[in-house]
């Protein structure tokens, strides 16, 4: 499975669409194992409100696949992509053409609604993302990828009555499409370095700091 280092695995738990393996059936104990790394996440409190839903029933997987691909249309469509963001742009389009196909739709979720207060609002999806990322890390340390994705969200509570999720008690957060990764090495994404977005002792603008 190649270099296992954490380095490798940080840089290149990339966004997996088209390298998504959609042949490949993905074995519950596997996903399951990964939450179980996922969960040791922090939370505010420790409160752990997480919850998630594997769906890997093809029937649901097509139904959910729908509102995804009408929230994806809408956030890509008159938008006109600069030669840099055509590629992206292009797998984004890829994947929602064929998510139903993906093996297992993982709907990572939240209890309660999202509240108004920043500082409240920040603990709410602070204490959910983390856990997201790890499995996301997890399935990329044992050769399986995923995207994180929101576009099904504007249709969160379409989503929600597919699963028969109580909408107005849980807060889904990102839908993430789980296979095995097709062969083939992964390089790390293009990203602005660390040192040009970073100060020391006090804010720098960033024109400043490039
Ligand atoms: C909060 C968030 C929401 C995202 N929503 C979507 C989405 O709905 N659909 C999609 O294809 N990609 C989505 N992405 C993936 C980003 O487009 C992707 O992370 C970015 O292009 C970098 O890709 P890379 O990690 O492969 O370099 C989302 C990413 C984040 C962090």
């Amino acid at each position: 499975m190649g270099d296992l280092s954490v380095a490798n695995v940080l840089t290149t738990t990339r966004t997996f669409r088209r390298k998504l393996d959609l042949t490949r059936p993905v074995p519950r104990e596997v996903i399951m194992g990964c939450l179980d790394l996922a969960v040791h996440a922090p939370s505010g409190s420790n409160r752990q409100g997480w919850r998630f839903v594997v769906i890997d029933e093809p029937d649901l997987r097509a139904a959910i696949a729908h509102y995804y691909r009408l929230g994806s249309a809408a956030n890509l469509s008159g938008r006109v992509p600069t030669p840099e963001q055509l590629a992206d742009f292009e797998s984004a389009t890829y994947l929602a053409d064929h998510l139903h196909e993906v093996p297992a739709l993982v709907l990572a979720c939240q209890s309660g609604r999202p509240p108004t207060s920043p500082a409240k609002l920040a603990s709410f999806y602070g204490s959910i993302f983390p856990a997201v990322w790890s499995f996301m890390l997890a399935l990329r340390s044992q050769g399986l990828g995923t995207s994180l994705t929101t576009a099904h969200l504007a249709h969160e509570r379409a989503v929600a009555d597919v699963v028969g999720l109580p909408f107005d008690s849980v807060t889904q957060v990102a839908l993430l499409p789980v296979a095995y990764l097709r062969a083939g090495n992964v390089s790390p994404g293009a990203r602005i370095p660390a040192e040009r977005v970073t100060s020391w002792n006090g804010w720098t603008s960033s024109e400043q700091t490039q």
